[in-house]
């Protein structure tokens, strides 16, 4: 008989034998932002995120900080009467998300900033890119891509986040920003499913399609090997890093990504509605909440990630800072 039970008889032992560990600088957290002064609105769909204007966010970057959480990935949230059909407020330069990275660098140069880029949060239709005859239009809308990331990068973002699901989208920004000689890194959304865990997102940032659904760019889940083709191709185009999105429900794609990528920082996304789905599990008490996150993050690194995009990375590190977990 191997005896096992010898690694787990105290906190201090199973501490010893743990190879799995998460730290703040493995996380990044996701803000939303929106026009205006003086607001912090909780999302109704994710209980404990919060819309913010960018005074606000200031504020609340302060806190991050303080524990010792340095990477943000922002998205813009603007009113539906400002969109329109080919998403023009993504990438005119005094876009929401300029903005933001302009006070942000100005307050806090430390803070590392990744941008989303994607149109769906600032079209009229809410697709992700242009329409034509009813149907996504992949190579007219790169150019737009490429612009919106260019704007972010002239505005002081350390990586642009391309995340509509394009063919040649990373290509096309890579081409753009080497053109204009900026440096900015891009975090590919490489294998990026489409999926029913983006639901309370799409409240958030108010950017469900207006018709249809995703599934003719975003990625058909009942497949195995194409997220690690698309990343392939990712990489061939110039990603920096790259990502699989949704976490939980894809932990084999992450664990494969790590396995055949190992020279490219992997992240993986714990999306709103894994983030939401345990929040309120917790809430009604068919699980301790503290415990559950830190199973749920663990099991990512375990996989293979190295960083992680989360919700809950505030409470995360505030929750091992008073080792309540
Ligand atoms: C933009 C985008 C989405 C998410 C990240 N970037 C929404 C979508 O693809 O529908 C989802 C993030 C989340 O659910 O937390 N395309």
């Amino acid at each position: 008989m191997k005896r096992f039970r010898q690694y787990r008889t105290t906190p201090e032992t199973r501490d010893r034998y743990a190879d799995v560990h998460i730290h703040a600088e493995d996380l990044i957290y996701p803000y939303f932002i929106v026009e205006g002064d003086n607001i912090k609105h909780e999302i109704s769909s994710m209980k404990g995120v919060f819309h913010f204007s960018i005074d606000l966010l200031l504020t609340d970057i302060e806190d991050l900080l303080s524990l010792g959480i340095n990477k943000i990935l922002l998205f813009g949230v603007i009113n539906d009467n400002k969109k329109d059909e080919t998403g023009s407020p993504a990438y005119t330069p005094d876009n929401i998300i300029s903005r933001a990275v302009i006070a942000i660098k100005n307050h806090y140069p430390q803070v590392v900033i990744f941008t989303d880029v994607c149109l769906c949060e600032y079209t009229s239709h809410g697709h992700c890119g242009l329409l034509h005859n009813h149907d996504v239009d992949n190579d007219s809308t790169l150019p737009l891509l490429a612009e919106m990331a260019y704007q972010h990068a002239i505005a002081g973002a350390d990586f642009v986040a391309p995340s509509s699901m394009m063919d040649g989208q990373v290509e096309a920004i890579k081409r753009r920003l080497s053109e204009e000689n900026l440096n900015t890194k891009i975090l590919a959304y490489s294998a990026k499913y489409a999926s029913a865990f983006y639901g309370p997102f799409r409240d958030a940032a108010g950017s469900a399609p207006s018709f249809g659904d995703r599934k003719s760019y975003q990625m058909d889940f009942c497949t195995s090997n194409q997220g690690l083709e698309e990343t392939a191709a990712d990489i061939e185009e110039g990603a920096d890093w790259i990502m699989v999105k949704p976490a939980m429900a894809y932990l084999d794609i992450v664990q494969r990504a790590s396995v055949l990528f190992p020279d490219y920082p992997l992240v993986t996304y714990q999306v709103s509605g894994e983030y939401s789905m345990l929040k309120s599990g917790a809430a009604q008490g068919f699980f301790d909440e503290a415990r559950i996150f830190f199973e749920s993050l663990t099991a990512m690194k375990r996989a293979g990630a190295k960083y992680i995009i989360t919700y809950y990375a505030k409470d995360f590190i505030r929750q091992q800072q008073n080792s309540s977990i």
